[in-house]
């Protein structure tokens, strides 16, 4: 039933379902976050490698990682680059299951933890701000207000950085089917990206595939007088 709602208008059937959305219901319930936070480190355990060596990370001094959950990619990145400085971004508890994850990995030195949201103002000025997963949870609207959070934080010169399923790329029927009914999200098209990016002043560089199952989208600021045209290049790695 709530499928056939969310096909039909677009919007979550969760919370029509439920009575608050997913992340209302997540805070609400100490078992379900851990629950979600143990299946999300699951999903990604065996990609990572391969975003950590698909990627050339050693371009940035510092990284926020947007909603980087327990921090596992972030980590990864930082004990491959001994130089890199990182700073994750999620809500509690989540946040502070990150700071053990830093620790475990020894990279705790040289990475912050702030736990707030991302609708919020994100810490500034630093050379990349890294999306995993983020953007298909939410509809435009909200995806577009990440990514303005991102875009007045990021250094001028810096990249925001998305890594997900791309529709016609790398992403599954039923997962873009449970993004919508679950979030009222989805997983975009890479020219549905640069739409949504366009307005916050991004252009999309390039897109690679370091994996079977995500790609990442490289977006720099658009100069004044050179708005973003032209098609972006996509590679595998
Ligand atoms: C699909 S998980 C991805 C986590 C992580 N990026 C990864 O790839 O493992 C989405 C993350 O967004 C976080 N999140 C949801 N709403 C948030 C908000 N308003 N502010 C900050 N983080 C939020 C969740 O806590 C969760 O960790």
């Amino acid at each position: 039933m709530e499928l056939s709602h969310s096909v039909s208008t677009g919007q979550a059937g969760y919370a029509r379902r439920y009575g608050r959305d997913f992340w209302a219901d997540l805070a609400e319930s100490p078992h379900l976050r851990a629950t979600f936070d143990r299946q999300m480190r699951h999903r990604l355990r065996d990609q990572i490698p391969r975003i950590v060596t698909g990627f050339d990370w050693s371009r940035f001094a510092s990284i926020v990682d947007v909603g980087g959950g327990r921090g596992d990619l972030l980590a990864a990145v930082m004990a491959a680059h001994p130089g890199l400085r990182g700073h994750l971004v999620d809500l509690e508890p989540t946040a502070a299951e990150a700071r053990h994850t830093f620790a475990a990995h020894g990279v705790a030195a040289r990475t912050e933890v702030t736990a707030a949201s991302f609708f919020d103002p994100l810490p500034a000025g630093a050379q990349a701000y890294l999306l995993v997963d983020i953007l298909h949870d939410w509809d435009d609207e909200h995806a577009g207000r990440i990514l303005g959070r991102c875009v007045e934080a990021v250094d001028p010169a810096g990249r925001v950085l998305v890594v997900e399923p791309v529709g016609g790329l790398r992403a599954a029927s039923e997962f873009d089917l449970a993004m919508l009914v679950m979030f009222g999200g989805r997983e975009r098209r890479v020219e549905e990206f640069r739409a949504l990016a366009a307005p916050h002043g991004l252009i999309l560089d390039r897109v690679i595939e370091p994996t079977d199952q995500r790609c990442l989208l490289e977006f720099s600021l658009e100069k004044v007088g050179t708005p973003d045209t032209g098609p972006a290049p996509v590679s595998s790695v």
